[in-house]
């Protein structure tokens, strides 16, 4: 009697891990879903934020400080790629409007990137004030890049789209950051 029942229990476990696996194989469990979720509401674009952490965990679950390593890695990958797009842009323009323009962004992305690899030391060191205090200086220094081809005499805007993904993965960074540096100020409100 008390083996069949341990049978019975092994098998609907077993059952149950096959099915979640075979149901939803790419996914992750309802709990970080959940998280990611308070983080991407609050950001311009739900979905690009959904996707960039849903594309970059590592297993089904990850809590706030999981989520933080992602968006910050994130930022740090799309800040040097856009960085060197730019350069490499740089190189070849000839029309001086906007070779001025992209020596502003060129200076914006190394002053991002700067800003991001000190957050990403300060996470492996859990001084989430220091590394939110940085991350702080990123968003100012992004949108010089943006602001720069809005002003006369406007050039064409190539980092347009790069632009709004690295203005969304800095805000993700510091949300998750103040989430995972503040945790009773929004675990309370998970729970409606
Ligand atoms: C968020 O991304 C997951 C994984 O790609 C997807 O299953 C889910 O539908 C997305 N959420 C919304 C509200 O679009």
């Amino acid at each position: 009697m008390a083996n069949s029942c341990k049978f019975n229990a092994c098998f609907l476990l077993l059952t149950l891990v096959a099915s979640s696996i075979f149901t939803n194989p790419a996914f992750c469990d309802e709990a970080t879903q959940a998280l990611i979720d308070k983080i991407c509401r609050q950001m311009e674009q739900y979905g690009f934020c959904n996707d960039t952490f849903n594309r970059n965990l590592k297993g089904s679950t990850a809590d706030i400080a999981a989520l933080t390593r992602i968006a910050i890695d994130q930022t740090l990958s799309a800040s040097k790629d856009t960085h060197d797009f730019v350069v490499g842009l740089l190189d070849k323009t000839t029309d001086l409007a906007e070779k001025n323009a992209l020596t502003v962004c060129e200076n914006a992305y190394s002053v991002v990137t700067d800003c991001f690899n000190q957050a990403s030391a300060a996470f492996g060191q859990k001084d989430y004030d220091s590394m939110l205090k940085v991350e702080h200086q990123a968003p100012r220094a992004q949108a010089s890049c943006t602001t720069i081809f809005n002003t006369p005499p406007n050039p064409p805007n190539p980092v347009g789209q790069r632009n709004i993904h690295a203005r969304i993965l800095i805000a993700m960074s510091i949300v998750s950051g103040t989430m995972l540096s503040s945790p009773t100020l929004w675990s309370i409100s998970l729970q409606d």
